[in-house]
């Protein structure tokens, strides 16, 4: 076999190889365990690619009857999951102003999560960040201090920064919680959200964050409205060596509501599993808008079952399943 010849059939290989996903329910932490990034990719231990597909809860103070054990329990097993992320409010009556409650419900995701040997996005879900350092700062420390030594966690430190400066801003946010996340937790992964709803990556491609160990940047999408151009500066941020999470996405509108676009939604979904990045859908609620994946009224424990899901939901757990 001639060199040439051969470097072909390395490459057909890898692209097969890396263009394949899989039923997410079956890769789970006991499978991959501790997660690290190298370049742009997420490893798991044993240094091979590792992608991970699953729900976002719904914000914790409009939906705490999923925040338990029971619908994690679904989002694994049900939705093929091996990743739940758990969007806890910061405003809204949330964790600033009820930091017990919402604490509480965090715990109970994580337990879960853990006790379903799956990977969990503990998420500061926050638009406004830069005003609440001290107390996400104070929240962290928590966390990584009691969870820190587990595999499953991943830490988002601000779900969405809107149209505010990387630089002078949201960079500083992050250095100051990923300095707090470190002192506890050395690696676990830590996902960094971007400007205007995590979408301008190239912002930080041009300031990264230099000097620490298994960060990535997030990006967010809504298929009906974020399309080629989207993936288009998502591609040119990874070329720069920027590593991406698709923390949340949706079949729909940025609003929640809105057309499922399901042509677009497999164009990023191709695209997604060509890179070999993770991605996290937006939402497992049961709302009367286009982005829910259960109908209203769906028990926990009934979560993802066929009789339960929105069209939206149909699209995104045969996707989890693949
Ligand atoms: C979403 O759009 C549908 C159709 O226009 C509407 O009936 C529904 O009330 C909307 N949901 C919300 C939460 O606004």
């Amino acid at each position: 076999m001639n060199s040439s010849l051969l470097t072909s059939l390395v490459i057909l290989c890898c692209i097969i190889n890396i263009a394949t996903s899989l039923d997410a329910a079956l890769e789970t932490v006991s499978k991959h365990g501790r997660l690290s990034v190298s370049g742009t990719q997420l490893m798991d231990s044993h240094g091979q690619p590792v992608q991970l597909k699953g729900m976002s809860l719904f914000w914790s103070v409009w939906m705490p009857y999923y925040w338990n054990r029971a619908t994690v329990d679904s989002i694994h097993s049900a939705c093929h999951s091996n990743i739940v992320r758990a969007a806890m409010a910061i405003e809204y009556e949330g964790y600033l102003d009820h930091p017990d409650v919402e604490m509480q419900r965090m715990e109970t995701i994580i337990e879960a999560a853990i006790a379903n040997d799956i990977y969990v996005i503990v998420d500061w879900h926050d638009w406004n960040g830069e005003k609440h350092l001290s107390q996400a700062k104070d929240f962290f420390d928590k966390i990584s201090k009691k969870y820190g030594s587990y595999p499953n966690i991943l830490y988002e430190t601000y779900n969405e920064p809107i149209d505010i400066s990387w630089s002078a801003i949201v960079k500083p946010y992050h250095l100051s919680v990923i300095s707090t996340i470190r002192s506890n937790d050395p690696d676990n992964v830590i996902l960094l959200g971007v400007p205007h709803y995590d979408q301008e990556l190239d912002q930080a491609a041009d300031d990264p964050i230099t000097g620490q160990n298994n960060i990535m940047y997030t990006l967010h999408f809504y298929a009906n409205e974020n399309k080629q151009w989207l993936r288009d500066r998502a591609q040119n941020v990874i070329r720069q060596g920027l590593p991406i999470f698709v923390s949340e996405y949706g079949t729909c509108d940025g609003s929640g509501n809105g057309s499922i676009d399901a042509a677009e939604t497999q164009l990023w979904y191709n695209w997604l599993d060509q890179n070999h990045m993770s991605y996290v859908n937006w939402a497992l609620s049961d709302k009367d808008e286009s982005a829910s994946s259960q109908i209203a009224g769906t028990p926990p424990e009934q979560a993802c079952q066929d009789r339960y899901l929105t069209e939206s939901g149909r699209i995104v757990v045969a996707q989890n399943k693949k």
